[in-house]
């Protein structure tokens, strides 16, 4: 389909840091592509220096071709950007507030457009609300409407879910999978690798201003060379060395009857369990093979979690 934002060699710098350390990417038309990565990573500010809201120090970024910098204004009718809820003016109605802001796009949007807007994001039964009145999820809603009031090809959004309960977000995702099956293409930061697993077509793991991975997020998941974690306990201790000899088993370790240990071939290493187990008359009890996920990717890459500051 080919891209529809290329940016390259992108730098920002704040006195020492370097936020944005030579970032190269493409996104690609109609996909949901997201930046995955923990506080302070670079996320936002390149978010922002792709919407023509900060000015980078050094690279390139075009959008549908057209070159975001020096002249930002160029590149405006193309995206829409989700502003925080705080920025929303209390004193309106939801309809009120998506047709104010179609007017600051000299749209006249009337209100049937105006609730066929606010269908999409699921809160046309609360068009009349005053905005004051929504929950967090609603709130998160309506700014993805008025990210969509001028029709724009790409859609931002930076942090959509977080504060949001379990169900919030989920409703949230749904919008942001409906926005995207229209044709849009979104671009979405997070810190949940849930997230990113579920909507994104691709992500880009960053870390101290850089991209460190990018690839679909099974790409990034099958990129680990063990791909299972196998946990259990056993009433009787196991013989660690033997244990260890097992095929394609790694990262070995033991907490009191708890073991654990990663596996390449799952049904190899499980069979090889259960008869080491057998032989020593072991009994083994809470057996669980989990997937690694994108959490396990970015440990993998940096040594520590997403969430770890
Ligand atoms: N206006 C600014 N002035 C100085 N430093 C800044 C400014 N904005 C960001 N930084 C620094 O740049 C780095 C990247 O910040 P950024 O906000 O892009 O991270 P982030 O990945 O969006 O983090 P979070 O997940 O917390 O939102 C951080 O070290 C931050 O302190
Ligand atoms: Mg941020």
């Amino acid at each position: 389909m080919g891209s529809i934002i290329d940016i390259s060699n992108l730098v920002k710098t704040y006195g020492d840091v370097r936020a944005v350390d030579n970032v190269s990417l493409a996104v690609e038309s109609g996909e949901v592509f997201g930046i995955l990565g923990p506080n302070g990573a670079g996320k936002t500010t390149t978010l922002e220096m792709i919407e023509g809201l900060r000015k980078p120090d050094g690279g390139t970024i075009t959008i549908d071709g057209i070159p975001a910098w020096p002249n930002p204004n160029k590149i405006k009718h193309l995206i829409g950007v989700q502003l925080q809820a705080t920025a929303l003016m209390d004193f309106l109605t939801v309809r009120e507030m998506v047709r104010l802001f179609a007017s600051f796009y000299g749209i006249r949007m009337g209100k049937s457009k105006a609730d066929e807007l606010l269908n999409e994001v699921a809160l046309v039964e609360k068009a009349g609300s005053m905005i004051n009145q929504l929950s967090g999820g609603q709130q998160q809603r309506l700014s993805i409407a008025l990210a969509l009031v001028n029709d724009p090809k790409v859609i931002f959004l930076d942090e959509p879910t977080t504060g949001l309960d379990p169900q919030a977000r989920r409703k949230l995702w749904s919008v942001v999978e409906r926005i995207n099956a229209e044709g849009k293409t979104v671009v979405l930061t997070t810190h949940y690798m849930e997230e990113a697993e579920v909507l994104c077509s691709r992500v880009a793991i960053m870390d101290n201003g850089r991209v460190i991975a990018l690839d679909t997020p099974e790409g990034l998941i099958n990129s680990l060379e063990s791909d299972v974690k196998i946990t259990f306990t056993a009433k009787h201790p196991l013989d660690m060395q033997k244990l260890a000899k097992i095929s394609s088993v790694s990262k070995l370790s033991q907490v009191d009857s708890s073991y654990s240990f990663y596996a390449g071939d799952v049904q190899k290493s499980i069979m090889s369990l259960l008869r080491l187990a057998d032989s020593q008359e072991v009994k083994i009890e809470n057996l669980n093979v989990a997937g690694a996920d994108l959490e396990d990717v970015f440990l993998h890459l940096t040594g520590r979690g997403l969430r770890e500051q």
